[in-house]
């Protein structure tokens, strides 16, 4: 984009009037604008002229601002920042600059503006100012925040539900069929039922068995009073027995005193990690890895798999890749996947100890 050459609004090709009489009817339709600001800026950024909009927007009438610099409408963190300088020169050097963010009004409080900055290029060549349109979209963004806040907790409220018709339907099939047998079985008469007790203890057995997994994966074993180690231990070795893939597990540094939440989440994220594994990846390794810094704390689930599909298919019912990315940004941290055909996936959660420490 090229400066705006105020020559060309004089020549006669581009309007048969004068310039005054265009400038007259341009200011009609500045003035006449409410939901922008449009004013100008001299070269060094003093406030030349002021519309309605701009008066209705930032709350200034037009003597309080006109011959005032225009970083006045920024915050502090801007300015130490000299960030209406670098707009400014910005939109010399490119012709124009748009930018979003926190502007102040002038009673101090703040909105969030979209803004336009143009040069002004006289015929000489020479900056003769900058022309500046500011739209106040502290509602549009206010909305936009609510809707991904909604869309958030819906997906939080599906993962539960899905959570709860999985644990559901485990116990209908699993335990519901175990119990309808036993009691079929027990209700065969009574000389029968003499020779069937060693298949009515190995039921219940099996039952016990059930019941043990279902309640294991609603609340980990062990992780309240032996720890996350522990706990991942368990984790890893039950997983290695029932899939027959090989986990090795590297836990290095101090996680002993990590907040609850932070060590449901990352207990959780391994084992959804390991259910993805199990379900999508062909591997023959899983590594998981756990270990602090000074100031971070990084865990990592890698397998030798076929890695992620090329093309991923969106389906709306996969909570799995999200729930982690929720379970990380809730202690603060953030995840990472990386994948190549052919060899694995590689997740890392990487968060800040400040954030899950508890002293
Ligand atoms: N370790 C992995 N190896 C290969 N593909 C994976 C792996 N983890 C996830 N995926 C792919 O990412 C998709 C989304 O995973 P996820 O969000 O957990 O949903 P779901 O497991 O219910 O399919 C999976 O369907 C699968 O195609
Ligand atoms: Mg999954």
């Amino acid at each position: 984009m090229q400066p705006t050459d105020l020559s060309s609004l004089s020549s006669d090709r581009w309007l048969n009037k004068s310039v005054i009489d265009i400038e007259h009817r341009y200011r009609l339709l500045i003035e006449a604008v409410h939901d922008y600001a449009i004013f100008m800026l001299d070269a060094s950024g003093c406030v030349q002229t002021w519309n309605p909009g701009a008066e209705r927007i930032k709350g200034y009438a037009p003597a309080e601002v006109i011959g005032r610099h225009f970083s006045l409408f920024y915050t502090d963190e801007d300015i130490a920042h000299r960030k209406p300088e670098q707009l400014l020169s910005t939109a010399r050097s490119r012709g124009q600059v748009e930018d979003e963010g926190w502007r102040l009004r002038k009673d101090g409080s703040r909105f969030w503006a979209n803004v336009i900055i143009t040069a002004i290029i006289g015929s000489d060549g020479a900056l003769k100012g900058f022309a500046k349109v500011t739209r106040d979209m502290t509602e549009r963004r206010r909305l936009e925040e609510l809707e991904r806040l909604q869309l958030r907790s819906a997906l939080i409220q599906h993962a539960r539900e899905a959570e709860q018709k999985r644990i559901a339907r485990e116990l209908h099939d699993d335990l519901g069929q175990r119990l309808s047998a036993l009691k079929m079985a027990l209700s065969a008469d009574q000389a029968k039922l003499a020779g069937q007790g060693k298949e009515i203890t190995a039921q219940i057995d099996a039952m016990a068995d059930s019941l043990r997994r279902i309640a294991a994966d609603l609340r980990p074993p062990g992780l309240d009073d032996l720890g996350l180690e522990a706990a991942l231990e368990w984790l890893t070795e039950s997983f290695a027995r029932r899939y027959g893939i090989e986990v090795r597990l590297a836990v290095d540094g101090d996680i002993e005193r990590f907040s609850e939440l932070a060590t449901i989440s990352l207990y959780r994220v391994v084992q959804e990690a390991l259910t993805n594994v199990a379900r999508h990846a062909n591997a023959k390794t899983v590594s998981v890895g756990l270990s602090t810094t000074d100031s971070f704390c990084r865990l990592s689930i890698a397998d030798d798999g076929d890695g992620l599909p090329a093309i991923a298919t969106p389906r709306v019912d996969a909570f799995g890749l999200i729930g982690m990315h929720e379970r990380a940004m809730q202690i603060g941290g953030e995840l990472v996947i990386e994948s190549q055909q052919g060899e694995g996936v590689t997740l890392t959660l990487l968060t800040p100890l400040a954030r899950i420490r508890t002293e």
